[in-house]
């Protein structure tokens, strides 16, 4: 089955390893990707839902019944066993996945999509000594982000902007980012006139706007 786009771009993130995790897997195709492509030696699926965790069980019976896959309902990484070395989080909120990650164990390898908060999530990656290899801004009906970070890779350095909206996205930009921008800066204009006590930040925020525009759209 074809699937979606989003689904795809992060398939694309996730390189071979030993042990691969998909915490909050739900449907579980990430973990289907992986196994087919024979990406991992050993594979978690984890999901804090029973009924969605089942749906998982169901697509990789198989791998399951040959003991290369293993499932975990679960809250975050609580019961996900310490030897994986690639983990995949997507589709939660940022603040979610930070506190999965805080509560849960940091990885050689791994790939976030946060639905909000990209720029937390970068901030607590690179504070943690991570390198983020791939950090980019992509539209599948809406606007996602995706984020892969190593323990040992080659160090990008990250300035506040690159921090803000991403490091492939200013250095490499798309017209994808730049149709984001727009979004964003619409957005803003709409924000000044619904809520006039947020006009200072949000005059700011279309600053920066306006700054990245400038610097990516010659770029492009
Ligand atoms: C929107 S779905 C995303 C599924 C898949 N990761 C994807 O990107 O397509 C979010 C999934 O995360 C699960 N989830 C949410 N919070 C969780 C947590 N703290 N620990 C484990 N799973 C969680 C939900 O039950 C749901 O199945």
């Amino acid at each position: 089955m074809k699937r979606s786009k989003r689904l795809q771009r992060l398939c694309a993130e996730i390189k071979a390893c030993t042990v691969f995790a998909d915490v909050g897997c739900d449907h579980g195709y990430c973990a289907e990707y992986v196994l087919k492509n024979g990406l991992c030696g050993r594979c978690y699926i984890s999901d804090i839902s029973a009924a969605s965790l089942k749906k998982a069980e169901r697509l990789l019976s198989e791998y399951i019944a040959e003991g290369i896959a293993y499932s975990f309902c679960c809250a975050g990484m609580e019961l996900i066993p310490k030897d994986a070395d690639q983990v995949l989080i997507a589709g939660m909120g940022g603040e979610e996945i930070l506190s999965i990650l805080r509560e849960g164990f940091l990885p050689e390898r791994l790939v976030l999509q946060p639905m909000k908060n990209a720029a937390k999530v970068r901030k607590y990656l690179l504070e943690e000594g991570y390198s983020i290899t791939r950090d980019y801004t992509f539209f599948d009906g809406k606007y996602y982000d995706v984020i892969s970070a190593e323990r040992c890779a080659a160090v990008r350095e990250y300035d506040e902007k690159s921090v803000w909206f991403g490091y492939d996205n200013l250095h490499h930009p798309t017209q994808e980012f730049l149709d984001y921008l727009k979004a964003e800066t619409e957005k803003c204009e709409r924000q000044k006139h619904s809520a006039p006590t947020q006009v200072q930040a949000v005059e700011e925020r279309l600053e920066l706007l306006r700054e990245v525009w400038n610097e990516t759209s010659r770029n492009l």
